[in-house]
């Protein structure tokens, strides 16, 4: 069988519980608004860029702004995010993901997050984990946004890794999407339904490890 080499993280919503942090800021901004938006919109935004989020709540709600208007809300909403990631510490990295590191580090797997988020500097500072990995993707450099694989190669590329050889780590369809278009094994985090198109999908990465066993 074939062993994977590499292992590519996406954040928001798989290393921390950011994924709560957009959807709050999100829903802020449009009842500012008078726009609908409720988690059924969300599960749509997530791994989705920040002006491309913006435009699906607006498609929801029959609605089109001018691009500078567009802007200006986008950064509201980030102003408001910004906020809510100020006080993330390592308390804040979700349950298995020390341990999962630690033993995919212990079997020589290179490692590196692929994150659309333009914050992910910050929280993985916060998080104080910027260390274990071996390539954080620039998001400002991505050309493409996730369902695009472009991401998730750019990663691959960077950890020296073939696409192939890396198993992906996703709480998005956007993203499980992209890793399957990148010829990754794509591991789902979160719901079953929403992630069908999974290799795998867990709750959580708690107890993954033997799983995992199989594929490195
Ligand atoms: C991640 C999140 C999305 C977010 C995007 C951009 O992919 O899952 O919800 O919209 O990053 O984040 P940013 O922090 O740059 O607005
Ligand atoms: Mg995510």
């Amino acid at each position: 069988m074939l062993r994977r080499k590499g292992a590519i993280f996406d954040l928001d919503g798989v290393i921390t519980d950011t994924a709560k942090y957009h959807y709050l800021a999100w829903k802020r901004l449009a009842s500012e608004l008078g726009l609908y938006f409720d988690e059924k919109i969300n599960e749509r935004l997530k791994g989705i860029g920040r002006l491309e989020s913006l435009e699906i709540i607006l498609e929801e709600n029959g609605q089109n702004f001018s691009h500078q208007e567009k802007e200006y809300y986008a950064n509201r909403k980030n102003q408001y995010y910004v906020e809510m990631i100020k006080n993330i510490t390592p308390k804040d990295i979700l349950p298995g993901v020390t341990n999962l590191i630690a033993t995919l580090k212990a079997w020589g797997v290179k490692l590196a997050v692929a994150s659309a988020s333009k914050n992910a500097p910050t929280v993985l500072k916060n998080l104080r984990i910027i260390e274990w990995f071996d390539h954080v993707v620039d998001a400002g450099r991505i050309k493409k946004g996730k369902p695009d694989p472009e991401i998730f190669l750019v990663a691959a590329q960077n950890i020296g890794v073939k696409p192939w050889e890396c198993v992906g780590f996703e709480d998005s369809a956007a993203g499980i999407e992209a890793l399957k278009r990148a010829g990754m094994l794509a591991v789902g985090i979160g719901d079953k339904e929403a992630l069908k198109d999974a290799d795998l999908v867990v709750k959580d990465l708690t107890f993954i490890t033997p799983i995992l066993e199989l594929f490195f």
